[in-house]
């Protein structure tokens, strides 16, 4: 699949005020500074699409992008940064508690996880509770140009063994470079399936 047309249309922290949910759409969840802004301009060749920042906390709201006229790509808030205790208590925040809950035309939630690191508590924590609300999910190994292949093949290996502790069958996993490019075809043609199995 190619990406021919990606433009904003809105900015919102109220989920009730996001485009009507009448078109599928894929959105980017992870921790703060993770790269879900950055994934979402590498995908559409559009380097400035989605604000990005080397300091955590930069995507603040609900980002809807329109592609191809069709479908939407969404940039969403961290979570684990910068959040009242309030909100800690809560979970992940409201916000994107409420949206990830509520949007019907959800086609998946690509969670990102940095590659270089060994599996942290929230990511595991946000996974296991997206999947006991059965959201449909995949893992995106985002940063991949920032370690060589083995460390990279030895941290997804730690992730699935850990993962398997709690889950029989693991979520799509797949690896990103936003500095290189890597993994765009895959992302790209997973999202066309899915796309293509609803149609
Ligand atoms: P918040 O909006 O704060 O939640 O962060 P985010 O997840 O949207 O991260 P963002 O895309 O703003 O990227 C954070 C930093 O990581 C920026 O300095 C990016 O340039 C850098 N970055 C993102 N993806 C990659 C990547 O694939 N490789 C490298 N080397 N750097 C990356
Ligand atoms: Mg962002």
């Amino acid at each position: 699949m190619e990406i021919k047309q990606a433009e904003f249309v809105s900015s919102q922290s109220d989920v009730n005020k996001c485009p009507p949910p009448d078109k599928p759409e894929f959105a980017f969840i992870g921790r703060s500074n993770v790269g879900k802004s950055s994934l979402l301009n590498m995908l559409t060749n559009k380097k400035k699409l989605a604000k990005t920042s080397n300091t955590p906390g930069k995507t603040q709201t609900i980002n809807h992008f329109i592609i191809n006229d069709a479908w939407y790509l969404v940039d969403l808030p961290g979570y684990g940064y910068a959040m009242t205790s309030k909100e800690k208590r809560a979970g992940f925040g409201q916000m994107i508690e409420r949206y990830v809950l509520t949007r019907e035309n959800l086609y998946c939630l690509f969670i990102l996880i940095d590659s270089r690191l060994e599996p942290q508590k929230i990511d595991l924590d946000f996974i296991q509770w997206a999947g006991q609300k059965k959201i449909p999910l995949a893992l995106v190994f985002t940063k991949a140009d920032k370690l060589t292949r083995n460390a990279l093949n030895r941290n997804m290996g730690i992730y699935r063994s850990t993962l398997h502790k709690s889950w029989d069958e693991l979520p799509p996993l797949l690896v990103t470079s936003s500095a290189s490019g890597a993994g765009k075809e895959d992302l790209l043609a997973f999202m066309a399936k899915a796309l293509d199995a609803e149609s």
